[in-house]
This record gives C-alpha cells, sequence and structure tokens, in this order.
C-alpha cells in the first residue's frame, strides 16, 4: 500500500527514540533528535498537523545498573537525567512540542490500560522459562543483570541483547555461558513463570504491515526476516522492583521495552492535554479507526491479519540498533490494543568521530555540552547531520570536514548570498525593490519548493536541507550572472535582478528553517518580514517580500584552520588521559548505552599486529584483484549476518555472499564499485555459493572501491 504524499488530512505523530536517563548527550546522540526535529519542522512547513514527542525512558536495567553503582534510587538517578536532557535538546534548537518521561503519571496510567487489554484481548500467557539467578546475590538477574554469550553468533551479549555480534534482541534463558554482572560469578538458571506476548498470533499482520511501512529502506528490510521466519513470542515481564508494575502482580515489572514505545502515546496525551483536543487530537492520531482491538486466543490460534488500522501519521525517528523492536514488537502491541501501526520509521546510520567509534568511557566524544562551549551555533551541527551523508548511512564527524562544510556551504553559498544580496538592496534601494518576481527565478524557487516536498515524503532530512542549499547556489550564480554592480541606477534591470535575489533570501529562509532555525530567523529579521519564521507555511517563499530593511548582519561565521587543529588535539588529550585511567584497557563503558558506531572500530592500541612472514611478489600476482559493480544485494534467507551481492567484475557477474547483511543498507548498495578477490575458492555458506570475494575494512565492513573511473572488471595491481 502506498499512503498518500504529506500533508494529508490527518494529524501526524513524529516521534524519537527515547534515550535512557543515564548519561550524558553527545553529538553522536544528537544525529535522531535533530533529524526528529527537521522532519517535524518540515511537516508542520507543509501544512501537517503535527506533535513532536519523545520522553526519557527511565526504566530497565541499563537505569537500574548504573543507579545502584552510584549508590542511589534508580527514580533519583533517572530524574536527574531527564532533567538535563530537557534542558539540552533546547539548545540544539530540538523543540519537542512534548518530552515527557516513561515513569510519570500519564505513562504509568497508559502502559496498564494497555497492557490490561492485551490480556483481556487474549494475547498474554503464562510459561515457565529458565532464568538466570545468581546464588550468592540470592537475586534474579534480568537483563543487563547478566552477561555472556550469543546463542546466534557466539560473540559477547549483554541480558537481552546481542551488543557485539549479530545485534539481535534475546530473551531471557537464552544467553549462554550467563555471568552476574553483580557479583562476577557464574549465574545459574532457576525456572520461573513470566508473561508473554503472543507476538506470533500478529505473524499475518506484521508480514502485511512491514510491506506497507514507508522510511528508511533498512526499517523494512532488517526486519522482513524475522518476521516472516518463526516469530517468537515475547517475555514482557521482569524480576525487578524499578519500572511498571505488572497489573496484578507484585514481583513483577513490565520489560522496560513494553512501557517506553507507550511513552509516544502518552506524551501525545500530555500535548493534548496541555494545548486542547482542537489544536491536538492525540486520540485521532493513535486510535485505530472502526473496531478498536483485533482478539487473540492468547494460544496461537489468531492471525491477526487485517489491514491498516487507520489513526493518523505516525513516524518514528530511531537509530538502527532498534529497528526489530519498531517494526515487530511495537506494531503488534498497537494492532493487539487498537492503536494505530507507525505510517513510517527513519532509522539513522551510526555515526563514528574522526574515524573511530565513540566511547564514552575513554571520553572519545563530542560532548553536546562541549560543542556549545566552543562557541559554535546549534545550526552548524545541525547542517552537518541533517546532510553529511544520508540518514541511513554510517556518517563520521570530524573537526575538519565540519570546518570545510561550514565554510563552504554555510558560510560560503548560504551565508555569502544572502548577506551580498541583501546588503545590496539595502544600499542601493532601502530594502526590496518594489517590483515583480521574474518568471524564471519564481520557477526556480518553485523547483525548490518541490525538491524540499520530494524530501519530505522520501523521508530524507538531506534532500529537505539541500533544497535550501542548491537554491542559494543558484542566487549567487544568478547574481554573478547579470551582474547588478555593473547596472545603471535608472536601468529597470538592475532593481528586477536586486528584487529575485530578495525573494530568493526570503525562500532560502523558509526552505532552510528545519535544518537551521536560529539562521532562517535571522534572515527573517534582516528582510524585515512580519510574522514569525518557524510559523510559515512552505507558500511564504513565493509571497512577496516588498518591504523596507536596513544593511543585514552575516549569517554564518568561518571557522579558522587552527581551531580544528586545537580541537583535535583537546580530543587527543582528553583520550589520552582517559585511557591512562582505564588501566584494563577495556572498554568499561558503564553508562548502559550503546557506543554508536563504535562496535569493533579498533583503536590503535587495539590493531592486529603485521604478520612476521613475508610473502614474494609472484605471491601476491597470484591474486586476480579486480573493480567490480554491485549490481543486486539481498539477504540470505536464515542467515543474521549474510547477504548475497551479484557482482559484475567486466567479464562475468558473480554471485558472493559475504557477511555485511546488518552492517549495511542492501538496497543501496546497488551501484557502488567495490573491490574483489575473483580467483577465490569458490565456497557454500548457508547453502549459497559464493563465487569471490568483496574487500572490506573493520568490523563495520567499510567496503573498498577506488576513486577514479577504473570499470568493472579493471585489474588491481
Ligand atoms: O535503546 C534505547 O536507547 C531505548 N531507550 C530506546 C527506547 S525507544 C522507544 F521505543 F521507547
Ligand atoms: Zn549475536
Amino acid at each position: 500500500m502506498s499512503h498518500e504524499d504529506f500533508p494529508t488530512e490527518d494529524p501526524a505523530v513524529v516521534t524519537c527514540g527515547l534515550p535512557y536517563a543515564n548519561g550524558d548527550l553527545h553529538i553522536g546522540h544528537l544525529r535522531t533528535y535533530v533529524g526528529g526535529d527537521i522532519y517535524s519542522r518540515a511537516l508542520k512547513r507543509l501544512g501537517q498537523e503535527t506533535a513532536f514527542v519523545s520522553g526519557s525512558d527511565m526504566h530497565g536495567t541499563p537505569v537500574a545498573v548504573n543507579a545502584a553503582e552510584e549508590g542511589v534510587t534508580p527514580e533519583e538517578f533517572a530524574l536527574r537525567h531527564h532533567e538535563r536532557y530537557e534542558e539540552t535538546f533546547p539548545k540544539f534548537d530540538v523543540e519537542f512540542d512534548n518530552y515527557g518521561h516513561t515513569h510519570d503519571e500519564t505513562n504509568l496510567e497508559t502502559t496498564q490500560e494497555i497492557v490490561r487489554t492485551l490480556e483481556e484481548e487474549g494475547y498474554v500467557y503464562e510459561k515457565e522459562i529458565p532464568v538466570a539467578y545468581d546464588p550468592e546475590a540470592d537475586q534474579w538477574l534480568p537483563d543487563r543483570f547478566v552477561e555472556g554469550a550469543c546463542p546466534y553468533c557466539g560473540e559477547h551479549a549483554r541480558g537481552d541483547e546481542c551488543d557485539e555480534g549479530c545485534g539481535r534482541h534475546l530473551e531471557p534463558g537464552e544467553i549462554e555461558d550467563p555471568v552476574s554482572t553483580v557479583t562476577g560469578n557464574a549465574a545459574e538458571y532457576r525456572n520461573r513463570e513470566h508473561k508473554f506476548f503472543a507476538v506470533s498470533d500478529l505473524q499475518e499482520y506484521l508480514v502485511e504491515f512491514i510491506d506497507r511501512l514507508e522510511g528508511t529502506s533498512n526499517a523494512q528490510n532488517q526486519p522482513r526476516e524475522w518476521i516472516e521466519g518463526e516469530l517468537q513470542d515475547w517475555c514482557i515481564t521482569r524480576d525487578m522492583d524499578w519500572g511498571v508494575d505488572y497489573p496484578g502482580e507484585e514481583d513483577l515489572v513490565l520489560y522496560v521495552w513494553v512501557d517506553a514505545p507507550i511513552e509516544y502515546i502518552s506524551s501525545t496525551k500530555q500535548y493534548t492535554e496541555r494545548v486542547g483536543s482542537d489544536v491536538f487530537d492525540w486520540e485521532a492520531a493513535w486510535k485505530a479507526s472502526g473496531s478498536g482491538a483485533v482478539d487473540g486466543d492468547g494460544a496461537g490460534g489468531s492471525d491477526g491479519a487485517g489491514g491498516p488500522t487507520g489513526g493518523g501519521e505516525i513516524v518514528h525517528i530511531i537509530g538502527r540498533d532498534i529497528i526489530q523492536h519498531h517494526t515487530v514488537f511495537w506494531p503488534a502491541m498497537l494492532r493487539a490494543a487498537g492503536y494505530a501501526e507507525p505510517r513510517a520509521v527513519m532509522a539513522s546510520g551510526f555515526i563514528t568521530l574522526e574515524g573511530k567509534g565513540f566511547s564514552t568511557s575513554r571520553d572519545r566524544a563530542v560532548w553536546a555540552d562541549e560543542y556549545l562551549d566552543e562557541g559554535f551555533r546549534p545550526d552548524l551541527l545541525r547542517y552537518y547531520l541533517a546532510t553529511n551523508g544520508g540518514f541511513q548511512q554510517d556518517v563520521d564527524f570530524s573537526w575538519g570536514r565540519f570546518r570545510e562544510r561550514v565554510n563552504n556551504e554555510l558560510v560560503g553559498t548560504v551565508g555569502n548570498f544572502v548577506y551580498r544580496s541583501l546588503l545590496f538592496a539595502a544600499r542601493e534601494f532601502g530594502g526590496s525593490p518594489d517590483v515583480d518576481v521574474s518568471e524564471d527565478v519564481r520557477a526556480r524557487i518553485e523547483t525548490a519548493i518541490e525538491e524540499f516536498e520530494a524530501g519530505v515524503n522520501e523521508y530524507s532530512v538531506r534532500a529537505v536541507g539541500e533544497s535550501a542549499v542548491r537554491l542559494a547556489q543558484f542566487g549567487n550564480e544568478y547574481i554573478q550572472r547579470n551582474e547588478p554592480w555593473k547596472l545603471d541606477d535608472d536601468d529597470p534591470e538592475k532593481a528586477r535582478v536586486i528584487r529575485d535575489c530578495v525573494q530568493i533570501a526570503k525562500a532560502v529562509a523558509v526552505l532552510f528553517e528545519p535544518v537551521t532555525p536560529e539562521a532562517a530567523e535571522n534572515i527573517w529579521s534582516d528582510l524585515n518580514e512580519d510574522g514569525d519564521v518557524h510559523a510559515a507555511g512552505i507558500d511564504a517563499a513565493l509571497d512577496p517580500a516588498t518591504q523596507a530593511f536596513d544593511e543585514p548582519t552575516e549569517l554564518f561565521e568561518k571557522i579558522p584552520a587552527e581551531r580544528v587543529e586545537e580541537l583535535n588535539e583537546k580530543l587527543e588529550e582528553r583520550v589520552e588521559a582517559a585511557t591512562e585511567d582505564d588501566h584494563s584497557g577495556a572498554d568499561d563503558d558503564t553508562d548502559g548505552d550503546r557506543e554508536d558506531g563504535g562496535a569493533g572500530n579498533a583503536s590503535a592500541a587495539d590493531l592486529e599486529p603485521i604478520a612476521d612472514e613475508r610473502i614474494g611478489f609472484e605471491d601476491f600476482q597470484a591474486l586476480d584483484i579486480r573493480v567490480g559493480e554491485i549490481v543486486a544485494a539481498e539477504g540470505v534467507e536464515g542467515a543474521d549476518k549474510l547477504a548475497k551481492l551479484t557482482v559484475d567484475i567486466g567479464l562475468e557477474e558473480r554471485q558472493i555472499v559475504a557477511g555485511i547483511k546488518q552492517l549495511h543498507d542492501l538496497d543501496s548498495l546497488v551501484g557502488e564499485t567495490i573491490v574483489v578477490v575473483a580467483n577465490l575458492e569458490k565456497a557454500e555458506l548457508f547453502g549459497v555459493e559464493s563465487n569471490g570475494m568483496l574487500l572490506a575494512a573493520g568490523e563495520q565492513a567499510d567496503l573498498l572501491t577506488t576513486h577514479g573511473d577504473a570499470v568493472p572488471g579493471t585489474k588491481i595491481r
């Protein structure tokens, strides 16, 4: 099913994944929140009624473990972090319509109500399962209180997720060789009754749902295999005190992943409570139209199939490590409880810092507060994060690249165009000349509006940002081509060119507002425009700008090269100091967070030594290494990590199987140039023949490529 284009008549809810209330925010975290803010501002610009909501994730072992280490109650600990997040987001102009938390009354009530509905509808059953237990500490070991090996890939796993291998969600009892993180002793499994949500009853529904889900392609591709395979039911209770009490059970709380997404609903409810349902009606957005909850029998009898569930336009913006929760468990819960399904999931790629992973324990991060303390405006980071690669691609942050993009694009293109145009207009005409905008400039602004709209409908925050930058680039070329400074004062052409440039500047303000709200505000006030640029609709880009105004201010400032050196040095010094403190050398991160993009990015200390044994040139020559072009890419069925690629190596097409399924968006690999060992012996992986090997670097499988125009088949020497 394809949905109607935005804007639609229905209310939209844009949500951002809830940050665990347990650490400081760094710029890697901000990618999702900035992306969400841009997307929601862009929807509002198009006239879509939109609520932008999120909240802090207060429960679960990620918070409980850290609170225990600090010797404070989880509530005190989580509230403190929640308050910091609440303060930090607006400093980056991330303006939620409501930012709540999962331990507030609204969420406690909504969660219990939804769980009761799931029970009433027959989707919850009890089952005895093995649960990790620490006999010395005499306590159960939910989630992050236990570590061990992933039963699927053998890599290190903590509690409910395989954090260093395949990234799968793990159910209680699944982890192998369990060790208690409380005492460090081996844990034992003891049988215990827990509550299960019958996700498998909703399999047929989920199969259809995933087909109509919009957003980034990774969110649709990654879970397909889970949904179409043997869908496991989901244990929704834990032996803990901290969490939302399971209704009617004294010693059980709900698994954090039940009440966390429900905060999306609760936060929207709170927004309605504040502004009134005539401004935003949470029920119209979240409640399924028609029959309400779908009956299940809790024992695998019902298939829960059926079409879309009505409601509003729900768009979830998350990191790609939590796709499964948002495309399997969450829609199943919504469906079973009579709520509307998400229209789209936008899952961002990871972010690295100067080519390596963020490490909060080693202080290898650019912290949110630190960025601001260095005197940088939020607009610059927002622009970088939004446009330095597609949303689902992995992105590297480096101060050098940051400077380059700020200086070239924000200062050189946007700032330069707006400043020179408005300065000329103010000096020569005291503002905007009172003549009509020429037809071709109007048409170019219309094209920019179309690019902006397409960006929204394709869930591309980058395209939204680029629509404005490209327009400014056109403006620069236009003013350069027409050279109004060479025209006589009484030449009508002079007034027309300047009028056109003023209109382009106004359109840039409107189109760039989602990405750089502060710059948009400055252009608006320089233009002496009435009203609020943040409330302006997209059509304001073409509304006449004909008023008087004074000389403008500079929009952005250049970053000098020395600043980059200074910032890099600071970072290195800090990492060194933190690494010296960390005698074990191991990353003992205890903020319970994921090191976005960090998993497996080797630091110099971790690099494998260079092989002692030298090989002769003939040995090297025996390798037939070729340039290849990926023609098709799909996952290998039943294998979590493997992808099957069809690669054009000039003389023929090869089928190559590689362990990159979870590390790359397979759709976007098509057309990529890679490097292939063409004369490797054939192998069979998961029953699929692999005829060659592609070359890649590091645990994130960074694919090797060529940078010139070598055609497929070119030999690499
Ligand atoms: O993975 C995390 O960081 C979770 N706190 C995200 C929750 S998102 C939502 F579904 F609640
Ligand atoms: Zn695994």
